[in-house]
């Protein structure tokens, strides 16, 4: 079967799908975005939740989202409801949030602070390691409770950062060595001493690849971002063949400040396609942090920092986490897909746990510069998938100057599909 053929299959079962799916991957033109059921075939979307979302490390919030035992926050993976809580020795667990008498969700608030776990339902008790406590008394005599805990996903923390993976078996590869890294340029912030300032949830109707293919090129920011390129510098490594001097002693001069506070810059990445990738880079001279005039975003800066001007430590976790980390706040981005054609952006702004609302930092300042640039991100998402749904539409080239990080991603998904196709 030829590119062509491929492009016009209808899958007539979700087996056929995936079959389509792995033939189209494996015969894609290198450097081409994909063809059109990628985005928006439901056979497709499953393939993608059973084989990626499933099956992956996936991040889903902070350690300091929930920084007391009882206290947990509840995430949607596709169909999967999932609850993170802190258990009394200080650990962070996830649990599927399906109650193991009939199913019913056991968790049905965003977030909340509980004693024990009590599903609504018929109150089915569970502690805060999911282990079943009360189950009534009609269960009669052969009932076991031990075999009726809640079911655990796997869960790692690194830096602050929660990872889970819904998977019989968590992938390991090198994500033990990229949690090492995260953990030590972590370091300076502390994570356990922030708190979560303000959060958004924004609906995009795209494809989740297409909010991750957008996020990974800075070709869309000069025409579309005006109020992030105010402190924002577009290069992420001073290889970058677009990197100028003026760019490069800008990196030199910052770094050496870094390094005399001993905090970590140099890029670090693990994984096909760059999966998992770490480094620190300079905003705009003379610019602190990401806000609208480039001056602080809070009077405390996180954990040891001294030096206001740290730049942005870019945190990328694919397939669904970007983040910037600042001298003073940081952000964390999780995308999540809802079906073909819809996904959730999460952003969440933290500070230090100290900092007093209304005193040290205005909430409404902090995000006004992503929650502009998240919409027109969502704009420019949008458009695409309209354009994409078109019988006209086939895959086009990205440029390899200014759309390698989309090359990069491609390398990844498609490995990473390939790889799970075949279990
Ligand atoms: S479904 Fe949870 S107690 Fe019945
Ligand atoms: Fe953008």
């Amino acid at each position: 079967m030829n590119q062509n053929d491929l492009l016009n299959t209808t899958s007539a079962t979700y087996s056929d799908a995936k079959q389509d799916m792995a033939n189209m991957l494996e015969s894609r033109p290198a450097n081409y975005s994909l063809p059109q059921p990628f985005y928006n075939d439901p056979q497709f979307f499953r393939a993608d939740m059973e084989e990626v979302f499933q099956k992956e490390w996936l991040f889903v919030g902070m350690t300091s989202e929930v920084p007391e035992r009882g206290d947990y926050f509840t995430v949607e993976i596709g169909q999967n409801p999932v609850l993170i809580v802190r258990d009394a020795d200080g650990s962070v667990n996830a649990f599927h949030n399906t109650c193991r008498h009939r199913g019913s969700r056991v968790c049905t608030e965003h977030r909340g602070k509980v004693a024990n776990l009590v599903c609504p339902y018929h109150q089915w008790t569970y502690d805060l390691k999911g282990n079943l406590l009360f189950a009534g008394t009609e269960m009669g005599e052969g009932f076991d409770m031990k075999q009726h805990g809640l079911k655990k996903a796997h869960t790692k923390t690194a830096g602050g950062f929660i990872f889970i993976c819904l998977g019989k078996e968590a992938p390991q590869g090198d994500f033990d060595q990229f949690l090492e890294t995260l953990e030590e340029y972590m370091e300076p912030y502390d994570v356990e001493n922030t708190k979560l300032a303000v959060e958004s949830n924004m609906y995009e109707k795209a494809n989740w690849k297409l909010v991750l293919e957008n996020n990974r090129e800075c070709y869309h920011c000069a025409g579309s971002h005006p109020e992030l390129l105010n402190t924002l510098l577009e290069w992420d490594d001073t290889n970058d063949p677009r990197a100028s001097e003026e760019f490069k002693a800008l990196v030199a001069e910052q770094a050496a400040d870094w390094d005399a506070e001993g905090i970590p810059h140099e890029h670090k990445s693990f994984g096909p396609g760059l999966r998992n990738r770490i480094v620190r880079m300079p905003l705009k001279k003379g610019t602190k942090v990401m806000t609208i005039d480039g001056e602080s975003g809070c009077s405390k800066l996180l954990g040891r920092i001294k030096n206001p001007h740290m730049g942005s430590m870019r945190i990328l976790h694919l397939p669904n986490s970007w983040n910037h980390m600042q001298s003073d706040h940081f952000i964390v981005f999780r995308v999540l897909p809802i079906s073909a054609q819809e996904s959730l952006v999460t952003t969440k702004w933290f500070v230090h746990k100290d900092a007093v609302e209304g005193v040290d930092y205005d909430p409404a300042r902090l995000r006004q510069v992503w929650d502009a640039t998240n919409d027109q991100d969502r704009i420019l998402g949008e458009e695409n998938q309209l354009g994409i749904n078109s019988v006209g539409y086939q895959p086009g080239p990205y440029s390899e100057t200014f759309e390698f990080g989309i090359i990069n991603f491609m390398e990844w998904y498609s490995s990473t599909v390939q790889k799970n196709l075949k279990g």
